[in-house]
């Protein structure tokens, strides 16, 4: 699907990447609408960019539902989804007391917090977009979902990794199942790339990180844009994740 034709949704589109890919869908001609569950975030990102934006949380049933149906009503039925809202809630799964030796565990909180918006959200998102598409009896659909290289598996990341490997699996699920519907379904899965989600970790610590990749730098969201268009554009792309980490393994 060339990015003209595009009529997207974008989650979590009021900063770092999702902001980026709201102006770049918008600067190639495409329509867009996004959304975010900062409020006073969408209202100054709608304005500024010129794009129309919905306050809603992913990981609400209800919410994702209102967001659908006003986007559609603001840009007609979408043919792209883009899931890329998410949250880190970083902590050990187990660590002991320095002084008691009393186990202390990630409480559940933590846990459920991220599987509720990176797992859950992109879930029902999927399900409201992918039902909209098969009523309008789209041509063609292409749902994007930005998972990440802590898939893989990277420790501190126990919820957020879990969620992240959850999303992949269910990108392969959904370009099995929804393949003869025309929906095409594609992840990409960035390395540290420089957002306020990476701007909020101390200086010396994103140093030590940028050392330890190959291409010694962060990456920036205009390099997992280049993913985004290109599982949007290429006709024969499903069921498949593109990594962009600078040659990052964790
Ligand atoms: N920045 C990185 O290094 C990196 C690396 C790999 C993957 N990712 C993933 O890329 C995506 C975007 O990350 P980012 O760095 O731009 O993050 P960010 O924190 O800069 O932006 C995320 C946006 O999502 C919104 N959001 C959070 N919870 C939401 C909810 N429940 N409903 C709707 N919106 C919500 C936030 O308000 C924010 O505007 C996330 O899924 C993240 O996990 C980021």
């Amino acid at each position: 699907m060339n990015v003209k034709a595009v009529r997207a949704l974008v989650t979590g589109g009021a900063r770092g990447m999702g902001r980026h890919f709201v102006e770049a869908v918008r600067d190639a001609g495409g329509l867009v609408a996004f959304c975010d569950v900062d409020p006073t975030a969408v209202t100054e990102a709608s304005a500024t960019l010129g794009v129309p934006g919905f306050a809603c949380d992913v990981s609400r049933e209800a919410s994702v539902q209102s967001f659908y149906d006003a986007a559609s009503a603001a840009i007609g039925v979408p043919n792209v989804l883009v899931n890329n809202a998410g949250i880190t809630r970083d902590g050990l799964f187990m660590k002991t007391h320095p002084e008691t030796g009393e186990p202390i565990m990630m409480d559940l909180a933590r846990w459920q917090q991220v599987l509720d918006v990176n797992l859950t959200g992109p879930f029902l998102c999927a399900r409201a977009f992918a039902a909209g598409s098969l009523r309008a009896k789209q041509p063609e659909s292409v749902m994007v979902n930005i998972s990440s290289i802590s898939r893989s598996g990277n420790a501190g990341q126990l919820n957020y990794s879990a969620a992240k490997a959850g999303l992949v699996a269910d990108t392969v699920v959904w370009a099995k199942e929804l393949a003869r519907y025309n929906v095409r379904v594609g992840a990409v899965a960035p390395g540290f790339i420089r957002t306020p989600m990476t701007e909020g970790m101390k200086p010396e610590a994103l140093a030590k990180v940028a050392a330890g990749i190959p291409l010694k730098r962060l990456g920036e969201p205009d390099e997992i844009w280049l993913a985004v268009r290109f599982i949007i554009e290429c006709g024969y792309f499903t069921g498949r994740v593109v990594e962009v980490d600078g040659g990052l393994v964790i």
